[in-house]
């Protein structure tokens, strides 16, 4: 079964680039309208021009910063403002940052979990009772495979993107027998500038990666077939349930050496 989408609104927050932007290609590609929202206006001016040549789009820009705890009502305000009932609702910005104990910036921890746990909850409560009252629509809340174990030196992202999967399901259980569809996604490491903004730019570098678009099909393709969760590619998948098999302890430690520094800092882990 495909879900709802030909002139259907779509909302995409963290549509500038990376994993956003592709869903917007793809859900413009199925017939979506779109409103976009992220801090950089011309991506976002850039990236509507491009789906209404090449689909006729049609196009909402909302400039937000989702570190900022007014945002989501106010976005969810102009969107009210503008008529839009919303169809979907893709919870996709989030920020990450691999640092140490000492050089941890504590704001930076902050916004992070403002950005990716606080707004997403807000967003998703704002959107739903109207999809629920009117019996369709959903929410997809973009997680990560880092969601299924804790990660050292990354540990406020991967324990916000664990909130994210838990909120998600719980959501889908209570929502699914009514038309509704909440799905948590889980990629991969991903081609995207995700990895320089959190502080390891050689990361793609030494891993493998998917591209957004094979990710953002693969999210669809859980969408339509209203999963609860979806993790993108069979690997990914294979290793989000061997870490279920590992004790706590092993899967903690077999962490270290994703991010570990090369040359610690006095007190950084031996
Ligand atoms: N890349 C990966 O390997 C990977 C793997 C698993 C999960 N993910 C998740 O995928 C999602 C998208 O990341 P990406 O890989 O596509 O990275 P990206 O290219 O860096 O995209 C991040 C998006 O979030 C937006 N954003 C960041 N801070 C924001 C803020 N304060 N307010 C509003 N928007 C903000 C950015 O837009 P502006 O800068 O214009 O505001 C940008 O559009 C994230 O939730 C990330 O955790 C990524």
């Amino acid at each position: 079964m495909t879900a709802n989408y030909a002139d259907r609104w779509g909302v995409i927050t963290g549509a500038s680039s990376g994993i956003g932007a592709e869903f917007a290609r793809q859900l413009a590609a199925r017939g979506m309208h779109l409103v976009l929202t992220a801090r950089r206006r011309e991506l976002l001016q850039n990236l509507a021009e491009e789906l209404y040549t090449a689909h006729g789009t049609k196009t909402e820009i909302i400039i937000g910063d989702l570190s900022d705890p007014a945002e989501p009502q106010r976005i969810c305000g102009r969107i009210k403002e503008l008529g839009v009932d919303i169809e979907l609702l893709v919870n996709n910005a989030g920020i990450g940052d691999v640092s140490t104990i000492e050089d941890a910036d504590s704001q930076r921890m902050l916004d992070i979990i403002q950005v990716n746990i606080t707004a997403l909850t807000e967003l998703t409560y704002l959107a739903l009772p109207e999809m629920l009252d009117r019996g369709t629509g959903g929410v997809i809340n973009v997680a990560s495979v880092a969601a299924f174990q804790p990660v050292a030196y990354n540990g406020v992202y991967s324990a916000s993107k664990t909130y994210v999967l838990h909120f998600s399901e719980s959501l889908w259980a209570e929502a699914r027998k009514r038309g509704v569809v909440v799905m948590a996604f889980c990629p991969g490491t991903t081609h995207t500038d995700f990895f320089v903004e959190s502080g390891v730019p050689d990361w793609l570098e030494k891993h493998s990666s998917q591209s957004p678009a094979v990710a953002v099909r693969a999210a669809l393709k859980g969408y339509d077939k209203r999963r609860q969760y979806y993790v993108s590619g069979w690997k990914n998948y294979i290793l989000s349930l061997l870490v279920r098999l590992a004790t706590r302890a092993t899967a903690v430690k077999g962490s270290v050496k994703f991010f570990k520094p090369k040359k610690p800092k006095d007190g950084g882990e031996k």
